[in-house]
């Protein structure tokens, strides 16, 4: 079987997607190609339509299209139904299938750079953002039977939003971003997902990292740069720090196996995507 897959959105600058999904093609020994489909926003519904039926396997699905596409699909997976927002999407038996790797994409990498957290359910995260990204960690931190996950978010209401969702074992807290920088020693995970710092802003921090809990993992979704001022600023405090380029990674290793059945290794891709990027 061949696998033609696509990335869309508008616009698409510099996206390591091809790069990591020919890395997979190559590795998994499936035929295939990974290409960028630039989509102008204006002319959505006719230029979709035609890329549908080209005959694309799958695709990624980005800004500003990850609530546009939902019409035009025939299913939604329970977490893109949560989420409320698609950025995967799989053709099987001729219907379309929207998935959101955001959550569990997340979930992989502390599985997999801090296994032990994942097994005490009793710790303090604290989430700081309240959009897309931080919706999809919040119900997968939830899912996995989390039970106290606090968010702060500039705009108090969005977080409000989010943990309407919450589930029945789950504690959650909005607090103000000062309230949140007062109380850090009570996080033992602190994950920012908001687009604060990113370049070509990089000076700017949602909130400043103090008095931490002694053995606190720092996290930070970002990876442009990987380095941001609030891993810096985690790294001077004596912080464990997560780095942003691992969710890329392992979103897209669930996306390739939505695609293909096959789960590729990630391994040593990881250093390879940190040098591409530092
Ligand atoms: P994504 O889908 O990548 O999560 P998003 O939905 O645009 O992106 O969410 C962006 C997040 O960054 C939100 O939490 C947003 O805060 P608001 O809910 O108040 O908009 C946050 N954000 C963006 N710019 C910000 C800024 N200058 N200061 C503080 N927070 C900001």
């Amino acid at each position: 079987m061949d696998y033609p897959l696509a990335l869309i959105g508008y616009p698409i600058q510099h996206s390591l997607s091809p790069w990591i999904h020919r890395t997979f093609l190559e590795e998994t020994d499936l035929k295939g190609n990974y290409t960028i489909e630039e989509i102008f926003p204006a002319r959505f519904e006719s230029e979709i339509q035609y890329l549908l039926d080209k005959g694309y396997v799958g695709f990624n699905v980005t800004l500003p299209f990850k609530q546009k596409i939902i019409p035009l699909l025939d299913e939604l997976d329970d977490n893109a139904k949560q989420i409320g927002a698609v950025n995967t999407v799989v053709k099987r038996n001729n219907r379309l299938i929207g998935y959101n790797t955001d959550g569990i994409g997340y979930i992989r990498t502390l599985e997999q750079y801090y296994p032990e957290f994942m097994k005490n359910k009793e710790k303090h995260i604290l989430i700081i953002g309240a959009g897309g990204a931080a919706r999809g960690i919040y119900f997968a931190l939830n899912q996995f039977g989390f039970q106290s996950i606090d968010i702060t978010n500039r705009t108090t209401e969005n977080a409000l939003e989010i943990v309407k969702g919450k589930a029945a074992k789950t504690y959650s807290e909005v607090i103000s971003l000062s309230k949140a920088q007062e109380n850090l020693k009570k996080y033992d995970l602190i994950i920012q997902t908001t687009s604060v710092g990113m370049k070509p802003n990089t000076e700017q921090s949602p909130l400043q990292l103090h008095n931490l809990k002694d053995s606190v993992i720092v996290s930070d979704i970002l990876y442009q740069p990987i380095w941001t001022n609030f891993i810096k600023d985690a790294v001077a405090q004596g912080a464990r720090i997560h780095l942003g380029h691992t969710m890329l990674l392992n979103q897209a290793q669930y996306a390739f196996e939505i695609w293909t059945g096959k789960q590729p290794s990630i391994k040593g891709m990881d250093q390879k995507l940190k040098q591409i990027l530092e």
